[in-house]
């Protein structure tokens, strides 16, 4: 019997990833069960599904965060070296320093507050489902060490195509044929860990955004249950590829199946 995994579900709006693993763990089709809702936004229908499912909800004010880090940045006491921080930080790009620190200040005293909330639940993994903030290298470092990947997003798209925050809208107007979803593990870039597992689904000629978007979370719902799974069930291995790399291996003997399965539902709602 696989273990049941503790999840903390890390999300910005609807929510409906979320709804989709509260769904699962009750039917016993998830390993894992849902310790505690974080959203950076007060009133998301996201917190009202993890409050009726009667898991703990979490609000973490970014916004009073960041004003902070960008008016005080400089006398801040922050629980990191700022200037060690931004050498290896990889997601805020600003030319002008000192706007650079203070975002980033700004985004150590919200993850501070965030992993002191996470953490007193104790999760074995920390499940971003539509967060939409940039995470810095001091939150993803308190929980990835080593080969211990503990930070999972998925995206909607086929990495690398299309990384950042429009994954349906630029899958539909780039006009490509297929469209995907893709669950990774998050490192310091933005949507640049390694690669768990994909799935892809066609683009019908008559699709508008919504009927690809309904499509590919339908796909998103059964990828990312299947993810936690596999983690549960210990049939991941994490290696380096001769780039250097880190790569995701899933050891189910049933990955052929599911991959089959899984191209069965993305063709199911041929119109
Ligand atoms: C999903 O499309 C997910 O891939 C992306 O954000 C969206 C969240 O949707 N990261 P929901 O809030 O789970 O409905």
């Amino acid at each position: 019997m696989a273990q049941k995994l503790r999840l903390a579900v890390l999300l910005s709006g609807s929510g409906t990833n979320l709804q989709s693993f509260l769904d699962r763990s009750a039917s016993g089709t998830l390993n894992a069960q849902v310790v505690v809702v974080v959203s950076d936004r007060p009133g998301v229908h996201g917190l009202k599904r993890g409050e009726l499912a009667n898991i703990p909800t979490r609000v973490i004010d970014y916004g009073a965060h960041l004003e902070r880090g960008r008016e005080d940045w400089e006398r801040l006491e922050l629980p990191v070296d700022l200037r060690k921080l931004d050498e290896v930080q990889q997601i805020l790009h600003f030319s002008d320093d000192a706007k650079r620190l203070g975002r980033l200040a700004g985004l150590v005293l919200a993850e501070d507050e965030m992993i002191r909330q996470v953490d007193a639940f104790q999760p074995d993994y920390i499940v971003l489902a539509g967060f939409m903030r940039l995470l810095s290298p001091y939150f993803l470092r308190h929980y990835n060490r080593g080969d211990m990947w503990r930070v999972l997003n998925i995206h909607p798209s086929l990495l690398p195509a299309f990384p950042g925050q429009r994954g349906y809208e630029d899958t539909f107007h780039y006009g490509v044929k297929w469209g995907g979803v893709t669950v990774h593990f998050a490192d310091e870039g933005e949507d640049t860990g390694p690669i768990f597992a994909q799935a892809v689904y066609p683009v019908w000629p008559n699709d508008d955004l919504e009927s690809l978007r309904r499509r590919g979370l339908q796909l998103e719902y059964a990828v990312y249950a299947q993810c936690i799974n596999w983690l549960a069930s210990g049939q991941v291995r994490f290696s380096r590829s001769s780039r250097g790399r880190t790569t995701v291996e899933i050891l189910d003997p049933k990955y052929p199946e599911i991959l089959k399965a899984w191209s069965v539902l993305a063709c199911s709602d041929e119109t």
